[in-house]
């Protein structure tokens, strides 16, 4: 039987330029995607999405790619450490004030158990949502011991007793450096970095990585930046071409191929508690974090590795 993108392909020729030929390509993307297998980390990979830069796609991209990895047949706990429960309402997650969440995970109210919620379009997506009162957490916790740790130690007590086990988790930071986001890197053995493409981003990744390094430093020695993702990518500008091409020179080995466009589909989707993934699955947003998500599954082996060899390192 003829596919849909040979059908495509058929009614409106094979011009590469026209839209015909994008729609054809796009279908064709969408065929592959459904027929490939997503390879599974051999264990659980703790990723934290950060970007002390604010609006850079940190959110749009936890949420699609924690969809797709879902989709994709991984078991995924996504962990919303922002205050603004933006990933919670893209994911369909209750989280008024009050509703059981993060907060409560951090400050040893609640088990992650008890508060996870799953993603009503993905049965393998769970997640524990956030709420505005979360901001309250960083003055509360101030003083206590182990301050840095509290979701690392509340992560690890929910990954050893789960019954099921997770393939991903998936922490979702703010945008400022504070308690969370050192709370987020110290649970976290992955850093996935979120680049937009326009002008300043280079200058600010230069200031992020040196955090980092502070970070690994002092709290996490075994962290690694293993991902980078250039984000709300336009085609038709040169702008976008030379971020993309500046930020594969620096850091080459780390980069995702697949670059996310920037599309209007991608914007809406939050708005009705969907991810991309589940509001417009055909759509080049989806297509495209299907695709970086199966290229983050794809080097689960190697990234595996140089953190086994980082922690051997330590010893
Ligand atoms: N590829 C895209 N195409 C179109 N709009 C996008 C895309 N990616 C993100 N956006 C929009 O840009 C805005 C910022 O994205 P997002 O919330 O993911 O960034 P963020 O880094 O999490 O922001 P914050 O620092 O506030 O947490 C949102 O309105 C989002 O819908
Ligand atoms: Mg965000």
């Amino acid at each position: 039987m003829e596919s849909a993108a040979e059908t495509i392909r058929r009614i409106f020729g094979g011009d590469a330029n026209s839209l015909g030929s994008e729609m054809a390509e796009l279908s064709a993307q969408y065929e592959a995607l459904n027929k490939t297998k997503f390879p599974k980390p051999a264990e659980t990979r703790f990723i934290a999405v950060a970007n002390q830069k604010g609006g850079v796609g940190k959110t749009t991209t936890t949420v699609n790619i924690s969809a797709a990895l879902a989709l994709g047949g991984a078991k995924v706990l996504v962990v919303d450490m922002d205050p603004q429960g933006n990933a919670s309402t893209a994911l369909g997650a209750k989280h008024n004030s009050g509703e059981p969440s993060t907060y409560d995970v951090l400050e040893g109210r609640k088990k992650i158990a008890e508060v996870k919620q799953q993603c009503p379009d993905f049965p393998k997506l769970d997640i524990v949502p956030a709420a505005i009162d979360l901001s309250g957490a960083e003055l509360e916790v101030a003083d206590m011991q182990d301050r840095n740790n509290l979701l690392k130690n509340a992560l690890q007590e929910f990954i050893k007793t789960s019954d099921e086990h997770y393939d991903y988790v998936i922490v979702d930071c703010p945008p400022s450096l504070g308690l969370l986001v050192i709370n987020a890197m110290c649970a976290v053995t992955e850093v996935l970095i979120p680049i937009q493409a326009e002008y300043y981003a280079l200058e600010g990744l230069g200031q992020l990585i040196n955090t980092i390094g502070l970070v690994q430093e002092h709290y996490n020695p075994i962290l690694l930046v293993s991902t980078m993702l250039v984000t709300m990518f336009d085609r038709r500008t040169l702008l976008s071409k030379e971020i993309f091409e500046k930020v594969k020179e620096h850091y080459p080995s780390i980069v995702l191929k697949t670059t996310i466009p920037r599309t209007v589909k991608i914007s809406e989707a939050p708005s009705f508690g969907k991810s991309a993934i589940a509001y417009d699955p055909k759509g080049m947003g989806a297509i495209a974090y299907r695709e970086a998500a199966l290229e983050i599954a794809r080097r689960s082996k190697s990234v595996l590795s140089a953190l086994s060899t980082k922690k051997q390192e330590r010893k």
